[in-house]
């Protein structure tokens, strides 16, 4: 039978998927680089490390390349049981997937059905709206208050078909914090049937802070937290992420979880990233700096910046135009950072802090774009 065929007696796809965009990625580096004339683009868009991967993860790579005619581990129980043992948990506290997104997609899929509802902020990772849509759940958002979670109007949306609520912490896009108070008090709120899932995919640009609340140290029985090897360990390529949470929680999702993702590599990269402390501190040290540098920088050129705890600041320029024009003079001179409509904040621009030289050389694009203007 036709597609064509089928479809006049029944929908190819339900009309959740029927509606959905397909990710539209930005143009490659190379193309980019011929349409503008420039020999070198730095991408500050997408939260990654400037440090590149530890080189203990290439080497690990290396060696693990002899076992590719090889599934990995079934049930990851190795690598589980490291993060176990760092975390101070049970390995069967601990999922693994490929990225903390699949994870989330997990989630998602195990638990989610029917007239379920989730609840979250505006102004949030862009990935959890995606997949919620794709399930075609019921999704309510509450607005951002000074651009960060606002946990008092979130429990005062929960209603009895609210299954799952997304926290991220600190948010991406904006950088901010919701603070230990606040968590205390919102989970205070919330009742123990609804999941709660903390998406701490900065959570090593944070933790410093002493009013940041690790989820890891509350171990609620409702709290599911994600975490990621692509950030601060600089292995966003690899597509490796971890969570923890009650092992009921984890046995869900580990039911659903294709059975040999992640593959074998991010296995190896996993285990040697884990031992790697110098490299973690090395990025935090780079990332404390350039906060600091750029901090000053966007301050001295009269940008209105949020106060940020990740890898990211995020600036708001009071108009879309605005944004756009900064945004492309910025790209002219070779640096690539986020627009941010598709999240919501469309007045807003977000840029990773790099590299010292990274760093520099994005204030005098910054600042030369604001001359021109
Ligand atoms: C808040 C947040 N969660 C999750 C992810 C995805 O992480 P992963 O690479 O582990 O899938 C990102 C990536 O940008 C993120 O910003």
């Amino acid at each position: 039978m036709t597609i064509s065929k089928q479809s006049k007696k029944r929908r190819l796809v339900p009309p959740h998927v029927e509606s959905l965009e397909a990710y539209k990625p930005g143009k490659p580096p190379d193309e980019l680089k011929k349409e503008l004339g420039l020999e070198r683009i730095i991408n500050l868009a997408s939260n990654e490390n400037s440090l590149g991967a530890p080189k203990s993860v290439a080497k690990a790579i290396a060696e693990g390349v002899a076992n590719l005619q090889s599934y990995p581990e079934s049930g990851g129980l190795t690598l589980r049981a490291a993060l176990a043992e760092r975390y101070r948990v049970k390995v069967e506290n601990v999922a693994i997937g490929s990225g903390s997104e699949s994870i989330l997609a997990n989630i998602i899929r195990a638990f989610l059905h029917d007239d379920d509802e989730v609840l979250t902020t505006e102004g949030t990772f862009i990935g959890f709206y995606v997949l919620v849509n794709a399930k075609g759940i019921k999704m309510v958002k509450v607005p951002l208050k000074d651009y960060g979670f606002d946990l008092e109007a979130i429990s005062a949306a929960i209603n009895e078909r609210t299954k799952l609520i997304y926290l991220c912490n600190p948010n991406n896009p904006t950088g901010t914090i919701f603070r230990r108070k606040e968590f205390e008090k919102f989970m205070s709120l919330v009742p123990e049937h609804v999941l709660v899932v903390l998406d701490e995919a900065y959570y090593e640009f944070a933790f410093k802070e002493p009013s940041y609340p690790d989820s890891m140290t509350y171990r609620l029985d409702n709290v599911l937290t994600l975490r990621t090897f692509s950030k601060a360990y600089g292995m966003a390529g690899l597509r490796l992420g971890y969570g923890f949470g009650h092992d009921r929680l984890i046995d869900f999702i580990n039911r659903i979880k294709l059975p040999f993702e992640p593959n074998i590599l991010a296995h190896h990269a996993g285990m040697a990233a884990l031992q790697d402390r110098d490299f973690l501190l090395k990025t935090i040290k780079m990332n404390e700096e350039g906060m600091a540098y750029l901090t000053t920088e966007l301050d001295r050129l009269g940008l209105r910046r949020i106060p940020s705890y990740a890898n990211f600041i995020m600036i708001e320029m009071g108009s879309q135009e605005k944004a756009m024009r900064l945004f492309n003079g910025v790209m002219r001179r070779g640096i690539a950072i986020r627009p941010l409509p598709a999240f919501g904040l469309p007045t807003c621009l977000r840029m990773t802090i790099g590299t010292e030289e990274e760093n520099r050389l994005l204030v005098r694009a910054l600042e030369e774009t604001l001359k021109a203007e």
